[in-house]
């Protein structure tokens, strides 16, 4: 159960703990990227805040980084160089790297005279979580380069290489990259934390029928050579690469969708909306900074819904519908462009500052351009899903302020930020109003452009600009409860859409034998309210003819929307509904997004199923990216896999 109070931390011990970011880029809201060439020199030094990374930030900062890699699928590995830029804080000659299982031939670095000379490195022992640290030995004080020859392992953590049958036109190889939150260092060898903010740039080569794409400005060198450019300096988990048969269809002249030919026209359609999404977030919280804002639609197996690649969002197709109803995936997306990407988490602990911003503004966006009934649709889906998760959390996981605990931040990663998260700002939004709160999130967009910051930045600039301007509205130990505590404050009024009231009223005459299913009156019925319909079912001892019934009258099993897919194969399971396992079985093993296949393993290995979904899941797993590999093999670590090779 819920639990509602704890411990408080005096918010004065908050605001001495705060931290001075390094890299400030171009504040300057009017200019378009490709005129952004910058990074400004760092000022002051902040503490080494963050666990999750090895790099000696506090002394020496990247400031650039320019890759010349090549995309080998014959190897399925990317190997070239990566030059690093660097600003010394504190004199010295220790650069240490973050890396994940890189192979380097060698290091050099340019001495006082402008040359190039190469310099003794050591790569430490791998650890399970961090990787292995790289410890570059400069020979002399204030190196400004350092240049790096590498190659990627077999699996790298951030990079699913896929083969032709893979893909949707089975003709060519694809490969995608997912930095967030610590995997860049699997691929780059780099300051892989999020308090460190560079620039990059990067030449890529590929066989001729590949098309590459990068989050930065792109040009074509050459049949085989692309360049690509970011001007605005950017966390090392923003950093991404896509290969494949891909072509792009424009939306307008600042936005457009990358695909596989074979799905262009369905995923521009669908997405058509994107346009008027930037145009209503840029109207409410201050200009799109980026430049492009493009879609990117990866292949099934992409591991997350989205991810807010700049310029270039990176898009699972399981959000294809046919009918926009869960394009709210890419308002999220979007609103990344200013919670997250321009105002970025300085340490994994602080990834609600990210994403509870991201949906509380995806939300608003949704509510502008679709209506206020949808938005609050979406935020009462979001508040059960977040209520049935935190049932199942353990409790000091609650906590919007996370403590990892030396734990990876894929292991910790819940619904906490997110909608906890939105719900502190919802809560925010109601007690100062819309035009003061609305005007206050915006003058912290511009306040914290281009840098990333703690909890504790953030609590003393909510403190001064919104607590302390508008006084006795809301108390610091009110935040304190919701940035600090567990579970979910006493004092929270739920978002509840009446939208939904007459779904669970004919929900309840159907359960009670009233009506039978094909009776009910169902023609007017939205997604989301499909989505209820399905979600407030009870979870054990529904009847299997109940559920026979309901799927003959509906045909949930085999749904082409795959939030009711999940919704009505996570019912079924949790009933013990194994009518559903053969179509269950094609759907586990076509899609590989970890919210919605690694939950419905879960089901089943706590059961007499676990052999079932053992082989199920042996069979898909080489299709699978190995994120979501590492997170079923730790689930199915108890029974070895049996072939864990097999293909
Ligand atoms: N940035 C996240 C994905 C992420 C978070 C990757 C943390 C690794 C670590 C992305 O913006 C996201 O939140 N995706 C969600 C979208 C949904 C909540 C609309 C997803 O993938 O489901
Ligand atoms: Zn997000």
């Amino acid at each position: 159960m819920l639990s509602f109070h704890r411990t408080v931390i005096s918010s004065a011990l908050l605001f001495a703990l705060q931290l001075v970011p390094i890299a400030h880029a171009n504040n300057a809201p009017n200019i378009s990227a490709s005129e952004l060439a910058v990074t400004l020199a760092p000022t002051e030094i902040p503490q080494n805040q963050d666990a999750l990374t090895y790099a000696n930030y506090t002394e020496v900062s990247v400031s650039h980084i320019e890759l010349a890699l090549t995309v080998d699928f014959k190897q399925n590995r990317l190997s070239g160089e990566a030059t690093l830029d660097l600003a010394w804080h504190k004199a010295g000659k220790t650069l240490i790297l973050d890396t994940r299982d890189l192979t380097i031939s060698s290091v050099s670095a340019v001495n006082t005279a402008g040359k190039w000379h190469s310099v003794p490195f050591t790569l430490a022992k791998t650890d399970g979580v961090k990787g292995a640290a790289l410890s570059i030995n400069l020979t002399e004080e204030n190196t400004q380069k350092v240049k790096i020859n590498y190659h990627t392992s077999d699996n790298p953590s951030g990079i699913q290489w896929l083969t032709p049958e893979q893909t949707q036109g089975k003709q060519l190889p694809f490969m995608f990259s997912q930095s967030q939150a610590i995997h860049a260092r699997s691929w780059i060898p780099l300051q892989d934390t999020p308090a460190v903010r560079q620039t990059y740039s990067a030449t890529i080569t590929a066989d001729k029928a590949i098309t590459v794409v990068m989050s930065a400005d792109r040009k074509i060198l050459s049949s085989t050579q692309t360049q690509f450019t970011m001007p605005q300096a950017i966390p090392a988990y923003l950093i991404a690469i896509a290969a494949g048969h891909l072509t792009f269809s424009p939306l307008n002249d600042i936005s457009g969708v990358w695909a596989e030919p074979e799905l262009i026209d369905k995923a521009s359609q669908e997405f058509s909306d994107t346009p008027q999404m930037i145009d209503i977030a840029a109207k409410r919280y201050g200009d799109y900074r980026w430049g492009r804002y493009d879609l990117l639609i990866l292949p099934p197996s992409f591991p997350f819904g989205g991810m807010e690649n700049p310029r270039l969002s990176f898009i699972t197709p399981t959000v294809i519908a046919g009918d926009k109803s869960l394009v709210s995936l890419i308002a999220h997306e979007l609103a990344h462009s200013w919670s997250g990407n321009l105002v970025t988490n300085a340490t994994w602990r602080d990834l609600w500052l990210n994403e509870g911003f991201t949906t509380y503004v995806e939300n608003r966006i949704m509510e502008d351009l679709y209506g206020s009934d949808r938005a609050l649709m979406e935020q009462t889906i979001g508040y059960s899903g977040l209520i049935a998760e935190l049932a199942e959390l353990d409790s000091s996981d609650s906590v919007l302020h996370l403590d990892l605990g030396g734990r990876s931040p894929d292991e910790a990663f819940s619904g906490v930020p997110y909608v906890k998260g939105q719900l502190f700002l919802v809560f925010l939004e109601q007690k100062f109003g819309r035009e003061r709160f609305d005007a206050f999130v915006k003058n912290y967009f511009n306040h914290f452009a281009f840098q990333s910051i703690t909890t504790a930045q953030f609590r003393e600039y909510l403190s001064l600009n919104l607590l302390q301007k508008y006084p006795n509205i809301v108390s610091e130990a009110e935040i304190d409860t919701w940035i600090e505590g567990e579970g979910l404050p006493s004092f929270l009024v739920p978002p509840n859409s009446h939208a939904f009231d007459d779904i669970d009223a004919q929900r309840q005459t159907w359960l009670d034998g009233k009506h039978s299913a094909s009776e009910l009156k169902t023609s007017t019925w939205s997604v989301h309210q499909w989505l209820r319909f399905i979600n407030e079912m009870p979870r054990i001892n529904l009847d299997q003819t109940k559920l026979a019934e309901l799927d003959k009258a509906f045909h949930f099993t085999g749904t082409g929307n795959s939030e009711i897919a999940f919704a009505w194969y996570s019912l079924a399971l949790d009933n013990g509904y194994y009518a559903v396992l053969p179509a269950l079985k094609q759907h586990l093993t076509n899609i590989g997004r970890m919210r919605l296949v690694v939950p419905l393993y879960q089901k089943l290995a706590g059961t007499k199923q676990y052999d079932w979904a053992k082989n199920v899941y042996i069979n898909a797993r080489p299709g699978y990216h190995p994120q979501t590999q590492a997170s079923l093999d730790a689930m199915f670590a108890d029974k070895p896999l049996q072939h864990e090779h097999s293909h």
